[in-house]
């Protein structure tokens, strides 16, 4: 008689994972591995298997637990770190998992990972200033940040912070969303369209148009909740643009690469938001026009 063979261990339940093995994911993914067991899922496993070879992070090859996203390992909390165009197949990657929770840690307001929300299962999208970006060499995670979550992610938090990051629940996360969301359609579409570094676009003639679009997207803010006055909105975006002066922003990177940007989901949410009687858009409008013409043209509209 046959001896049956060994079945083989079943994966362990990570306590967290994140979904998107690119710049900012596998930042967060090196940290969160030196304090405990963290898987990583990465688009399909053919991907999967040359990242589990190694990782150059911040100048160190790093192993971590690597997965294709049709092979994921269950989870208790999951981040999702894939650009927002690949929104809707990370939530589905992320459901496969059997969560607590699912936290969005990107940039825009994403919209299509929120109606997964349950009794069961905790769903939010939380704000980060922790920044990162990858190249031939690797990832080059540029610099500590603050990552704010929702309540609810009370655990994660604590394992952000077991892991070395600064992180607490914010319970106006709202707000922090609203507030990152202008700073985003204010600097990122300029960047991008411009090709200059963020601090560029505080001097003229680019200070013109960073005013305007913080003064066009001011009321539909505000009618959404955003608790800033002009002048305070006006510093905040300065302030950021002047901490960040060197930087590439992430569209400006996108179009350089040829990728698809996220404008669809910072600046084309803002235009899809109610506006209040008499206020129009039309500087968020054409920016929007016209990055999407640039991205379109690029020889890799698929993201990434
Ligand atoms: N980088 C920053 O400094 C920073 C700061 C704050 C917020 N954010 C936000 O964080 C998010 C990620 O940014 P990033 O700079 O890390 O982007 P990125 O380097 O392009 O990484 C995204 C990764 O997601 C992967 N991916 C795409 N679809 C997937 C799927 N269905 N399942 C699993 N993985 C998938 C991509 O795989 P491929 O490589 O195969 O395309 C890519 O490796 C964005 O929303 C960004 O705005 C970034």
């Amino acid at each position: 008689m046959d001896t049956p063979a060994p079945a083989s261990p079943l994966p362990p339940r990570y306590p967290v994972a994140i979904i998107g093995a690119g710049a900012l994911g596998l930042s967060f993914a090196a940290r969160l591995a030196q304090a405990g067991n963290t898987a990583v899922i990465a688009r399909d496993g053919e991907r999967a298997r040359s990242l589990r070879r190694g990782i150059p992070v911040g100048g160190r090859l790093l192993r971590l637990d690597v997965f294709g996203a049709e092979e994921t390992p269950e989870a208790d909390w999951v981040i999702v770190l894939v650009k927002t165009g690949d929104t809707a197949a990370a939530a589905a990657t992320a459901m496969a998992m059997r969560p607590k929770g699912v936290l969005s840690l990107q940039n825009g307001l994403v919209e299509a990972l929120l109606p997964t929300a349950g009794p069961a299962l905790t769903v939010g999208q939380g704000v980060t200033t922790e920044g990162a970006y990858r190249d031939a060499h690797g990832v080059h995670p540029s610099g500590a940040g603050e990552t704010l979550l929702p309540p609810g992610f009370e655990t994660l938090a604590a394992l952000l912070v077991a892991a070395g990051f600064v992180a607490r629940i914010e319970p106006d996360i709202a707000q922090a969303r609203l507030a990152k969301l202008l700073v985003n359609a204010a600097i990122n579409p300029l960047a991008a369209l411009f090709r200059v570094p963020n601090g560029a676009l505080l001097n003229p003639p680019h200070r013109l148009l960073l005013d305007t679009l913080v003064r066009e997207a001011l009321p539909v803010l505000q009618a959404h909740g955003l608790a800033l006055d002009e002048a305070a909105a006006l510093a905040r975006v300065h302030g950021v643009a002047t901490a960040t002066a060197g930087n590439r922003a992430s569209m400006l990177q996108d179009i350089l690469a040829g990728r698809r940007t996220e404008i669809d989901a910072i600046t084309g949410v803002l235009l899809r938001m109610p506006t209040p009687a008499g206020v129009a858009l039309p500087t968020h409008q054409a920016l929007h026009t016209l990055v999407r013409t640039i991205e379109q043209a690029a020889p890799d509209s698929r993201g990434g």
